[in-house]
């Protein structure tokens, strides 16, 4: 399944996440740890559950985005793309393009 579009409209947020080397961004639910991760960022906007963990996001993005964030146990993959620094987002769209299957959502 792909990302959902209208996210912001369908998703409540639960929480928020403080990566290490980036800015503080929005989690949206459903959550239910290792199974099902939800939605994080808002801007760059990454569906954990839909990331099969391809890393495409993470090489092409021109302004370093994203970081690894490991998810041991999900059904999809051990690592996710974690918006960490959605707030360098120029718009470029690169990473909704490149994503195998369209986990990542750009609201610029
Ligand atoms: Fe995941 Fe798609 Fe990036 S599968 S690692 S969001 S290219
Ligand atoms: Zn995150």
């Amino acid at each position: 399944m792909p990302i959902d579009p209208e996210f912001e409209e369908n998703r409540d947020v639960v929480g928020t996440h403080s990566p290490d080397n980036g800015g503080e961004h929005e989690v949206r639910g459903p959550v239910d740890e290792p199974e099902r991760l939800g939605i994080h960022g808002t801007v760059v906007a990454v569906d954990f559950d839909a990331c099969i963990g391809d890393g495409a996001c993470l090489e092409d993005c021109p302004v370093d985005v994203f970081d690894w964030v490991e998810s041991p146990g999900h059904p999809a993959s051990d690592r996710k793309a974690d918006p960490a620094r959605e707030d360098d987002c120029i718009g470029c769209y690169l990473c909704e393009d490149v994503c195998p299957v369209d986990a990542i959502k750009i609201q610029y």
